[in-house]
């Protein structure tokens, strides 16, 4: 009988069957054991951890689909073959192969009886133990970090939000348009500026791909960026990386209403994907699933106005026009159970180009979303100054270079529109979904203020 297909590999290009030799039988992998009990496979992976007593030897063998137990019984191997499986070190690239048994004990429910071994590339003394390790010492490991289980968890779920994600603006229509990362402009504020060398010019590390995407606006009406970005910023905090990657739309004849309604959609769509599509990760990590289950529309949404007379009524001393820090916002997500939005800030809290509140023109047009448990901000979007002579006033009380932006200028100038968009830190959230208490493990190489390697 031929075993069923392995579903998580792709074809191969297909070679017309010889009458005389017997096809080899098709790699398998972890994943794909529940269609392979009774038969015999083979399987290349890594030695995760290796039990050894006198006459049974036991390899947890992780192919990056799972993880599977393999039985070695001394009395059926070869000396060779039981010598070479009960020394082989933490982390040694093997194949394995054996026969495959379901048994409901065995973690995975499936349980390879070994029948032989080839040592494909050998490791010894790995330097990350099962024992804790000080996070300095697992960051300078960091290429070798990303085999633990907790650290695959998290980067799984990272994946399925960028998956999920791409699906969700391809499916309402958003064309996704790539921004530059090597800049003339100053995207987002001039403190925090990574800057080089252009050919004797200056040039800065893309803060954000918002104002470049405005631009495709009048080409496409929905787009998005998705891509790294960067911020000199010297914040030693949970929730800071030197490098992280946002995903920005902008969305023509949409004002802040509609801006915050496509968060809310956004957010609840990554939410529910993680809850159907990572069961196994979210359990690994121990993450609490109702507190995900109540992610639902509608989100609560406070003015930033009201948000500080609720804190000061709770006893706090907070001065209107100061942007909200971390404490504040762990304070004001506490009120809720699931995201909320604080909008319309103080002018001089914010960024340049948002639009002018014209119901209280010392507020912009904005809004953060905070997320729950002290996760803090995850999502800031605005309306955009469509009007040319306040977009241009903006650039000159922030003091930033007027010629960098002429080009930004011309979408004022030519067919101005009503628009907006949000930019969404993908670090952040995964952190938050997972629940994980530092975003610096939800990347794979963190840049930090105090870290460029490896
Ligand atoms: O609020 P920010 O600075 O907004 C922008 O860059 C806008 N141009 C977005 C737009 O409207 N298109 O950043 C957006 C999000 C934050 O809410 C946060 O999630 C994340 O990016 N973020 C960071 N994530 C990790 N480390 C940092 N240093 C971050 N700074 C911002
Ligand atoms: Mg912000």
């Amino acid at each position: 009988m031929t075993p069923p297909s392995d579903s998580t590999r792709p074809a191969g290009p297909s070679t017309p069957p010889s009458p005389e030799a017997d096809p080899p039988p098709p790699p398998a992998t972890v994943r794909a054991l529940p269609g392979h009990v009774g038969g015999e496979v083979a399987l290349s992976g890594w030695v995760q951890a290796l039990r050894v007593h006198a006459r049974v030897a036991f390899v947890m063998l992780r192919d990056g689909t799972g993880t599977v137990q393999c039985v070695a019984v001394r009395s059926q191997l070869s000396e060779e073959d039981w010598a070479l499986a009960t020394t082989l070190g933490q982390e040694a690239c093997v194949e394995i192969s054996g026969s495959v048994r379901a048994d409901a004990r065995a973690p995975g429910g499936h349980e390879l009886a070994l029948s032989g071994l080839r040592l494909i590339g050998p490791s010894e003394d790995f330097p990350i133990q099962r024992k804790e390790h000080g996070v300095e010492f697992l960051l300078d490991h960091r290429h070798l970090w990303l085999r633990s289980g907790i650290q695959r968890a998290g980067l799984r779920i990272r994946a399925e939000v960028e998956q999920a994600i791409h699906d969700f603006f391809y499916e309402r229509d958003f064309v996704r348009i790539d921004t530059p990362i090597l800049t003339g402009a100053i995207g987002e504020s001039a403190g925090t500026l990574f800057e080089t060398d252009y050919f004797g010019d200056p040039a800065f590390l893309a803060q954000t791909g918002q104002l470049y995407v405005e631009s495709a606006c009048p080409a496409f009406r929905k787009v998005y960026c998705f891509g790294p970005t960067f911020r000199a910023e010297k914040s030693k905090t949970r929730r800071h990386l030197t490098e992280f990657w946002m995903i920005e739309p902008e969305v023509a004849f949409a004002d802040s209403d509609d801006n915050m309604d496509l968060q809310e959609a956004l957010i609840c769509h990554l939410v529910a994907r993680v809850l159907e599509r990572c069961p196994t990760e979210l359990d690994l990590l121990k993450r609490d699933r109702a507190v995900l289950e109540k992610v639902r529309p509608p989100f609560p949404r406070i003015s930033y106005g009201e948000a500080v007379e609720r804190l000061n009524a709770g006893g706090r001393d907070f001065e209107w026009g100061r942007d909200l820090g971390a404490v504040e916002e762990t304070t004001i997500s506490s009120w809720y159970d699931r995201p909320v939005f604080v909008y319309n800030y103080p002018k001089e809290a914010k960024a340049f180009y948002m639009k002018e509140n014209p119901d209280d023109p010392r507020t912009v047009l904005c809004n953060d979303l905070l997320a729950p448990e002290g996760y803090g901000e995850i999502v800031g979007g605005s309306q955009r100054e469509d009007d040319l002579d306040r977009l241009q006033a903006r650039i000159r009380e922030e003091k930033l270079p007027e010629e960098a932006y002429g080009w930004y200028l011309d979408l004022r100038r030519y067919g101005t529109f009503p628009h907006s968009g949000f930019g969404l830190g993908l670090e952040r959230t995964v952190g938050w979904i997972a629940g994980r208490p530092h975003i610096r493990e939800l990347i794979p190489y963190p840049r930090l203020i105090n870290r460029l390697t490896p």
